[in-house]
């Protein structure tokens, strides 16, 4: 098991499904965990269950105000962060054919999925640039690049834009030991994938068709992320790392 012992991990969202998971795996391996969201209730639940350190801050990524707020009050309890993960993520919002989605939606969409990963990685990579280190993990979807979706143009597209944003700011600071990569999972039972197939009962009944007759698990797409966070995976900058049990091949 690796460990994380002395590490400050941030993760954007990590109130419920795949960041709470990874909330708790890096908790249980040794990291001082600080994670966001606006469910305090949630926040607090993710606490309690983590064998470890894991401190709830609750944030509305809609709002760069908070989230400067936040890295603010960061930085003065921690001289650093060594990992990020950018996560925070709707989908049902701005649903629909693209004559349809509404302007007001195509907005809180944006600001959630990508403007939260922009201004996250912006103000990480004020710290990390100073210790010369660190690794950025983005979670995009299969939904953005290698399985689009008629129903979803705005968020398959704020998906695409994560995958590009990764590649071009993993580039610029790949001499300066920060590594930023992506991961795109594939279906996975969370609350959000739930609202989207519309049950519980839905979401089971498709995943029988899928090649590993189940859809991910939130601790399978948390493993990834801590791989890549980890020193195992050195060499790897700018890769969108899929994770969908290979559901984009059929
Ligand atoms: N589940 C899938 O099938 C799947 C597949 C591919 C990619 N993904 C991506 O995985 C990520 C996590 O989704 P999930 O499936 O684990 O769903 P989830 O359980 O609904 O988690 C979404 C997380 O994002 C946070 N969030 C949403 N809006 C926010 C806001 N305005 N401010 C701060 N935090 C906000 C939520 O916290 P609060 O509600 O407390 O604010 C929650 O912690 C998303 O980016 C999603 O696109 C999911």
């Amino acid at each position: 098991m690796e460990n994380f012992e002395g590490k400050v991990v941030v993760v954007n969202g990590g109130t419920s499904g795949i960041g709470a998971e990874t909330v708790k795996q890096f908790a249980a391996r040794g990291a001082r965990v600080h994670f966001t969201g606006r469910r305090e209730e949630k926040g607090r639940e993710v606490e309690k269950e983590a064998d470890g350190y894991a401190h709830f801050h609750q944030v509305d990524n809609t709002d760069p105000d908070q989230i400067s707020s936040f890295f603010e009050k960061l930085l003065k309890e921690e001289s650093q962060i060594d990992v990020l993960f950018n996560n925070s993520g709707v989908l049902s919002i701005g649903s629909g054919p693209l004559a349809r989605v509404k302007e007001e939606d195509w907005h809180t969409l944006i600001a959630t999925n990508q403007t939260s990963v922009f201004l996250y990685m912006k103000h990480t990579l004020q710290a990390m640039q100073k210790q010369k280190s660190g690794a950025i993990i983005n979670n995009a979807a299969i939904l953005g690049n290698d399985k689009v979706n008629p129903m979803l143009p705005a968020y398959s597209g704020t998906k695409a834009a994560i995958v590009a944003m990764t590649k071009s700011t993993a580039l610029r600071f790949a001499r300066q030991g920060i590594r930023v990569n992506c991961i795109s999972p594939g279906p996975t039972k969370t609350a959000l994938s739930i609202k989207a197939y519309g049950s519980e009962e839905a979401l089971e009944k498709s995943s029988k068709e899928s090649p590993r007759g189940y859809y991910a698990h939130p601790e399978e797409i948390a493993n990834t992320v801590r791989f890549l966070a980890s020193d195992a995976a050195s060499y790897i900058i700018g890769t969108e790392l899929v994770v969908d049990g290979g559901y984009s091949l059929k």
